[in-house]
């Protein structure tokens, strides 16, 4: 049996050694250059803390409230793609090992575990993630199927008319595997002799015209609150906030998008002061420690999504091994929050870090 990690990081060697390299480079893999993957990590080292003493930390409350629900951390699964290759219980171990931590999973669209498998198979509080293809009514059927199920509301990820150019996947010839929750509404192809297939099978699928103005055509078809994911500048933080939507997710979609995007975290105080609080925001990108949890709340997030890490728990443990990944990381958190004198996420405050621009008196 491989050795217990003790922390996120050791969890991705884990998840190397256990996977085809096929998958795990396209778990892994970022664009082009990958200098976006590589900064969302870096860019969170580079902000430090303004740590409190001799402040009663004996009691830590790590909770917080998400749309009106309650979870135990500030940390939530992000949607990421085929479960199924990491393990074959998929996003339904994903799901249960998120109601054991008592925290929101948010499924992909490009999920392995269909929408009714994950709703089965726990209590976790979902949310879904929508793609919106050119057959509009497959969203709106997918949409209907989500509410059904008590998914409690909707990510409309943004940043994907087309898919980002991932270098690894091209080389080892990915195949897509299937979409669980869409067979039956569309036909996929399997395979490809000539490379990754999945850029031209997704610019075959999605909907490059989605605008702003479709956001008033997804509040048509649904009750429930949709979120923003992709949003890196105040222009686009302004116009979710007056088409409506319940909150925002400031994301580079794990840096697999538009390579030399900035680090989310280096983006995430512009979003916050153009939202003013209107609505929450949320932010994911490069989170592998408890000290990088706070940081993004010190900056005026409300909580973080994880992606890799939660595959790679999974790759390298199972449904065993995402709660471990959650539960390190809230561990973390809360040590974090003992060490700069905050009992509770609501002490958290933008005092509490220094970014690398600010200067030391
Ligand atoms: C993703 N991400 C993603 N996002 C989304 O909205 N729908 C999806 O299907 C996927 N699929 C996906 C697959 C894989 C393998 C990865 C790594 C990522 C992006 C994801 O939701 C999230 O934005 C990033 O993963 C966050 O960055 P970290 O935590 O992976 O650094």
């Amino acid at each position: 049996m491989a050795a217990e990690p003790v922390n996120l990081n050791e969890f991705q060697e884990l998840a190397r050694l256990a996977l085809p390299k096929m998958y795990y480079d396209f778990y892994a893999g970022g664009a082009e250059d990958e200098h976006t993957l590589k900064e969302n990590v870096e860019a969170f080292h580079r902000i430090t803390f303004r740590p409190r003493i001799l402040v009663d930390v004996s009691r830590i409350d790590l909770s917080t409230t998400i749309l009106d629900y309650k979870i135990s951390a500030p940390i939530i699964i992000a949607p990421t793609a085929w479960h199924k290759l990491a393990n074959p219980e998929g996003e339904v171990a994903t799901a249960r090992a998120a109601a054991s931590c008592n925290t929101i999973m948010v499924l992909s669209f490009t999920s392995s575990s269909s929408i009714e498998e994950v709703a089965a198979s726990c209590n976790a509080v979902c949310f879904y993630q929508l793609y919106v293809l050119k057959k509009r009514d497959i969203a709106a059927t997918l949409v209907q199927r989500a509410e059904r199920n008590g998914f409690k509301a909707l990510v409309l990820t943004a940043d994907a008319p087309r898919l980002g150019r991932r270098e690894a996947d091209i080389k080892n010839k990915m195949i897509k595997p299937q979409l669980k929750n869409l067979e039956g509404l569309l036909s996929t192809k399997v395979s490809s002799d000539t490379g990754s297939n999945l850029e031209a099978d997704a610019r075959e699928a999605m909907d490059a015209s989605l605008s702003w103005k479709d956001l008033e055509w997804l509040r048509s078809i649904t009750n429930l609150p949709i979120l923003i994911k992709g949003i890196l500048t105040r222009e686009d933080a302004i116009k979710a906030v007056e088409v409506g939507v319940a909150g925002i997710i400031v994301s580079n979609h794990g840096a697999r998008q538009l390579d030399y995007s900035p680090a989310t975290i280096s983006v995430l105080e512009e979003v916050v002061h153009a939202v003013k609080g209107r609505v929450p925001i949320l932010m994911d990108g490069g989170v592998r420690r408890g000290t990088d949890v706070f940081k993004a709340l010190a900056l005026g997030a409300q909580a973080v999504l994880i992606g890799r890490p939660v595959v790679y728990g999974l790759a390298a443990k199972g449904e065993y091994g995402v709660r471990r990944v959650i539960e390190m990381l809230k561990d973390e958190f809360e040590l974090t929050m003992a060490l700069t004198g905050c009992p509770s996420v609501k002490h958290i405050t933008r005092n509490h870090v220094r970014t690398e621009h600010e200067r030391i008196h």
